[in-house]
């Protein structure tokens, strides 16, 4: 029987969801025949019960497809407002759109919200990762990680150049409100001198003595500095009841004026915050090729009629996990005992007093 399938994406947008999209409508209409329709807006879409057709042609008048390297979402997102308030009008608005099954990208927030209605509403639901921050728990990747890791890393490539070129200490501050895996990857790969995680607790001593020594012991006169927007206050200022939370001053501005007063020299500091440059971008080949893979399989699950499943990147491999499995352990967050914050100590990376 021919099917009728939905996708909608959630959430904050990240490079590969277009890629996704695309898989999952080529898939499905080469391989099954079934029909594909998007969800304009996730949740908001069902509700207003909208949809917009998707064909594997007709992109573009010269053949090119953009999908395959075009950041945000085309289907458009939201990720904000109570939908479980309105969850009536939205099973109401998913019956009338006579779908077969769904498709949902996003993250452990908007993924839980659907799951919901979908338990609800009795859908045939898979649930694809996506997410910059990587948190998704039970999948070593979610879409968008990759391409955002790249973004930050190109980030600190530039900063390093003229920190370098005027002795400054130079502090990026990087999107994870909760989980720190965004300035973790990035800080290693870009070759940063301190990082700064929610997960791993640091002092300004601890913090101060490390670019000292970068100085007085290597000659190093600039660093870079790479910190994550739920990094906490310093251990110091937790104690003292600190409240300067990251909606009211920024962790990175924070970090610079703890350095600008713990050191008796002057010490030129600049603060970069990135924020949602890390959310844009052409996806990496990487992001490109796990999305791709997820909207193939996803489609496949459905032929299986295997549904209430999240799609899990694991050994170099999409596997099925049940969503609700993913969600109990979602957010996943850096180990302060893993191998990354071990090989950052091991590099002589300040993370945290050891
Ligand atoms: O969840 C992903 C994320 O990029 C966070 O790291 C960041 O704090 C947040 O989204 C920003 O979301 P918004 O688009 O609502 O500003």
């Amino acid at each position: 029987m021919k099917k009728r399938i939905g996708i909608l994406t959630s959430g904050g947008d990240c490079p590969g969801l277009n890629c996704v999209i695309r898989a999952v409508v080529s898939h499905a209409t080469l391989t099954y025949n079934w029909e594909v329709v998007g969800i304009p807006y996730a949740t908001q879409g069902l509700l207003e019960q909208k949809t917009v057709p998707l064909s594997i042609h007709g992109w573009d008048l010269r053949g090119i497809d953009p999908l395959i390297n075009m950041g945000g979402t085309i289907l458009g997102s939201i990720n904000k407002g109570d939908t479980l308030a309105s969850a009536s009008e939205i099973l109401t608005g998913y019956e009338a759109l006579g779908l077969d099954a769904l498709i949902a990208v996003g993250g452990d927030g908007s993924l839980k919200i659907i799951h919901e209605l979908a338990t609800l509403g009795n859908w045939h639901l898979v649930a694809i990762p996506k997410t910059i921050d990587n948190d998704v728990a039970l999948t070593e990747r979610s879409i968008g990680f990759d391409t955002a890791v790249n973004t930050i890393v190109d980030a600190i490539n530039r900063l390093t150049f003229t920190a370098a070129s005027h002795d400054r200490v130079m502090i990026i501050e990087v999107m994870g409100r909760t989980a720190g895996h965004l300035a973790l990857h990035s800080g290693i790969a870009g070759g940063a001198d301190v990082i700064l995680i929610p997960e791993v607790p640091y002092t300004i001593k601890g913090l101060c003595d490390h670019l000292t020594q970068l100085r007085d012991r290597w000659q190093r006169k600039f660093a870079i500095v790479v910190v994550a927007e739920g990094a906490n206050p310093c251990l110091d200022d937790l104690e003292n009841g600190d409240s300067c939370t990251t909606s009211k001053c920024g962790r990175g501005q924070y970090i610079a004026d703890q350095i600008a007063s713990c050191s008796s020299n002057l010490v030129d500091t600049r603060v970069s915050v990135l924020g949602h440059i890390q959310r844009g971008g052409i996806p990496s080949a990487l992001d490109r090729l796990i999305a791709t893979v997820y909207g193939k399989t996803a489609v496949d699950l459905i032929a299986q009629e295997k549904y209430d499943q999240m799609l899990a990147w694991q050994n170099g491999q999409a596997v099925a996990v049940p969503i609700q499995d993913a969600l109990d352990k979602s957010p996943s967050l850096v180990n302060p005992q893993g191998e990354l914050v071990q090989i950052a100590h091991s590099l002589g990376i300040y993370i945290g007093d050891n």
